[in-house]
This record gives structure tokens, sequence and C-alpha cells, in this order.
């Protein structure tokens, strides 16, 4: 028979495998698994495991390398994810270890792989045995418990030096749920007590004026006024796009890269603009930019369009501000997202890149005279950031960097990047520029 805990760890089986066989993205298998659980404690469990083992992942391996005789050939693959799974548990859940190691075992028997249940079993015991050895041998070892694919750690070293080992341990930390609190309907501290008096506890996010960081993850629907728009869940970081950008009453804005839509939408919490263009090329997300401005009671121009082909869809007037909220590696956001360090491979780095340097150029001259770009990543690459701009300088001799005149992240030579982790942010880049002719 199996325990409601043993469907948490089957579903988590089910989602790693797919993750890190399959290439899809954590998001989008772990939604419908977790909708299956019927307990909410299996739904916890199952979602602390997938993002735990994506987390810890190269680390766990290593653990695990020594006590191996050989590695699982491909149709075992579920083996080492289930090894991987026990030796998560025994290291950073409280569970207790009979427990974990039962359970696990157990999941050789519904794949129906009873001739591994001694394997399994013996290897997590040996683990257990063994630990305070093991890890001691890794640590020795220095970057596997940075818990990052190689390339990706030298590309950190690269571009960020000494900084590197601290950007990947951010990376591996779990996020805190930040919410922005709607200005057209209160201020953070209106806000505040409502949440207070549920019994959330709630800060107010660093270097933002409307948001607010939980001390734990509450489900939406508890959130007091959500489906009246008086909040939305976004990170801090995120929330400094409108903040910078400063758009006078009657500007025409264009978000050129817009779904979700939730830079939109503070935007129209915070500015009054003639007219807001928002823009996705994928009609999938375009329907999420619908849906978030839906409940925020909020109506923008909403278009399904390649914003790198303004033929396909400019009026020819000119915008006043653009938020160039570009697709990109998305290496700012692990902790949101662990899988991503799986998905991406160094390669996909140029072709992004190339997107990136496309869109800009592309949207550069819908800017009007002495009107504002505000460029955003959620990435901490060099070549999708400040190298980009850098670029883009040389080549467009109407533009100009408006410094930003904050006291959040590291100067870069055009823009600044906020790292995942600093004022317990996700890691982004921003660089405003400005049409001088
Ligand atoms: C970083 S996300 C934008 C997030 C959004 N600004 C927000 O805050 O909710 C980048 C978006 O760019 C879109 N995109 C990629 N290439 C595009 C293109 N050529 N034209 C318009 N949108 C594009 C993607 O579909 C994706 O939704």
């Amino acid at each position: 028979m199996t325990t409601t805990i043993q469907n948490a760890r089957l579903s988590s089986l089910t989602v790693l495998l797919a993750v890190l066989q399959q290439h899809q993205s954590l998001n989008d298998c772990l939604a419908p698994t977790l909708d299956d659980l019927a307990d909410s404690r299996d739904r916890a469990l199952s979602q602390a495991l997938c993002y735990g083992v994506l987390r810890q992942l190269p680390y766990l391996r290593a653990l695990l390398k020594p006590l191996l005789r050989k590695p699982f050939k491909e149709r075992d693959q579920d083996l080492e994810i289930i090894l991987l799974m026990g030796v998560y548990q025994l290291l950073y859940t409280r569970i207790p270890p009979h427990a974990a190691l039962a359970e696990t075992v157990q999941l050789t028997r519904v794949l129906n792989k009873p001739w591994a249940t001694a394997l399994v079993n013996g290897v997590l015991r040996n683990f257990q045995r063994q630990q305070d050895k093991l890890t001691a041998q890794v640590a020795e070892k220095g970057d596997a418990v940075l818990a990052h694919p190689a390339w990706w750690l030298k590309k950190l070293r690269n571009d960020w030096g000494k900084l590197a080992p601290t950007i990947a341990q951010a990376n591996n930390e779990q996020a805190p749920m930040t919410i922005r609190v709607n200005a057209r309907h209160h201020s953070r501290e209106t806000y505040l007590p409502q949440l207070t008096a549920l019994g959330f506890e709630a800060i107010p996010t660093p270097h933002t004026t409307h948001g607010l960081t939980l001390s734990t993850a509450v489900d939406v629907q508890q959130l007091p006024g959500f489906d009246a728009g008086w909040v939305s869940v976004q990170d801090g970081a995120a929330q400094l796009a409108a903040q910078i950008l400063d758009v006078p009453e009657g500007s025409r804005v264009l978000d050129a890269c817009a779904a979700p839509g939730g830079k939109t939408a503070h935007l129209l919490e915070r500015y009054q603009p003639s007219e807001l263009i928002a823009i996705d090329s994928q009609a999938e997300r375009v329907e999420k930019i619908v849906g978030t401005l839906q409940r925020l009671h909020f109506s923008a121009t909403i278009c399904c369009a390649d914003a790198s082909r303004p033929a396909d869809w400019w009026d020819g007037q000119t915008f006043d501000r653009i938020l160039l909220d570009v697709p990109c590696s998305a290496s700012g956001v692990i902790r949101r997202h662990p899988d991503i360090k799986y998905l991406r491979q160094a390669t996909d780095l140029k072709a992004l890149a190339q997107q990136q340097a496309a869109l800009l150029s592309a949207i550069w001259p819908l800017l009007a005279k002495g009107g504002r770009l505000l460029y955003v990543t959620c990435s901490v690459f060099a070549e999708e950031n400040h190298l980009q701009l850098q670029n883009f300088l040389q080549q467009h001799s109407d533009a100009s960097e408006a410094k930003l005149n904050v006291n959040w992240g590291h100067t870069l030579p055009v823009g600044r990047q906020i790292l995942p982790g600093e004022d317990n942010l996700d890691g982004f880049y921003y660089a405003c520029l400005v049409k001088t002719v």
C-alpha cells in the first residue's frame, strides 16, 4: 500500500525526471502534479523535494558518487533521482531519518524495480554512516558545494570575480514572497496592518515604495483584497522598473516585452500615461497580460507582435517612455527557478544576446527626442547587460546613459546590477538611456 508521504515522493520523482530528462520547466510540470495531491502536507513535501533537489543537485551528486560502484544506466536514471531525494531528505529536512529511508526505498517497489531495493537501501544507509566524512571530503574539493554546473561557475567568476561564490550561494537560497501594494488602493502603511491582523508578518521591501516582504509564503487568496486588485506578487527588484522609469502625466508609453504584465500593471498603478501599449510576441503570454490587467481593473492597448519588427504594429507616433524588459538567461532569478541551472546551456547566451541587441536597435527609433528607455534583464551575465549596452551606445550617437541616482546595486560601466540575495532581492540589471538629438 502506498502512504500519502510516498505519493508526495512519487510525484517529486515524476517532476524531477521531467525536468532533468525531458528538459521541461519546473513551473510547468510541478503545478499540475501538485494539483493531483489532495493533502496540503503532501503538496508541501513534494514542492520542497523538487526545489531542494534542484537547488543542490551537483552537490548531492558529488556526495553520492563515492558510494556508487558505477553510474546508473540511462534507463535507471530514476534510481539516481531516488537516491538524490533520499540524501536531500537526510541532509536538509526534519523528516526522521528512518522514515525518510523507508519511504524513499519503497519507491523502488512502486517503480517495479524490486531488484534495486537493497541497492538504494544500502547506499542510503552508507551515506547515513559516512555523512560527516563525505560532506568534509566534498567541501575540501570546493566547487561542488556551490551546486552549479561548471560552465555557470566559470562564467560567474569571469564576470564577478570574488563575488562568484556569494552569488552561487544566494542562488541556492529560498526566495521570499514579496508583494506590491497597489498605490490606487492603499499605501503599504495602510495595507500592512490588514496583513498583520490576519497573523501574517511582513516588512517593507528595501528600496521599494510599495513592496512588502512576507516572512512566510501564503496563498494569494489569503491576501486581503487580492481579487479586488489591492496587491500583486512581484519581487522587490522587479518593482524598481516602474519606480525608475518616472513617467510624466500624459506621456505615451511602450512596454515592449510585457508578459505576464507585472511591470505594465505597476506602471499603471503609479502613473497616468495618455496611452500605454503592451506588446509580447507569445500569444499565450499575451493572455496573461490581459488577465493581470483585468484583475487590477486597468486597461491598456495590448498587442501580440514581435517588438523587433515595428513595421508590423507601430502607428508611427513616438513614445516618451519605453520599458524594454528583454528575454534573457534569467540567471538572476535562480533562487526562484533552480531548474534554469540545468535547462540553460552556455551556448544559449549568444543567441539571447543577439535577440536583445535586435530588440534594442529596432525599438530605439520609436523613442521621442528627450525620451527615456529603460533596459532591464533578470540576468547577472555581462554580455546581456553592460556589454550589450556599451555596444549599443558605441553604435548610436543619439543615445546617452542617464545615470541612475540610487543607493542599491553595483555600478557598472553602463547601468546598475543588483545581485541575487542582496537586500533579499532577485538579481536584476537596469540601464536608462536618453535620446539626445
Ligand atoms: C522578461 S519577460 C517580460 C516580463 C514582464 N515585463 C513582466 O514584468 O511581467 C520577457 C518577455 O519578452 C517576450 N518576448 C521575447 N521576444 C519578444 C519579441 N521579439 N517581441 C516582443 N516580446 C518578446 C517574451 O515572450 C517574454 O514574455
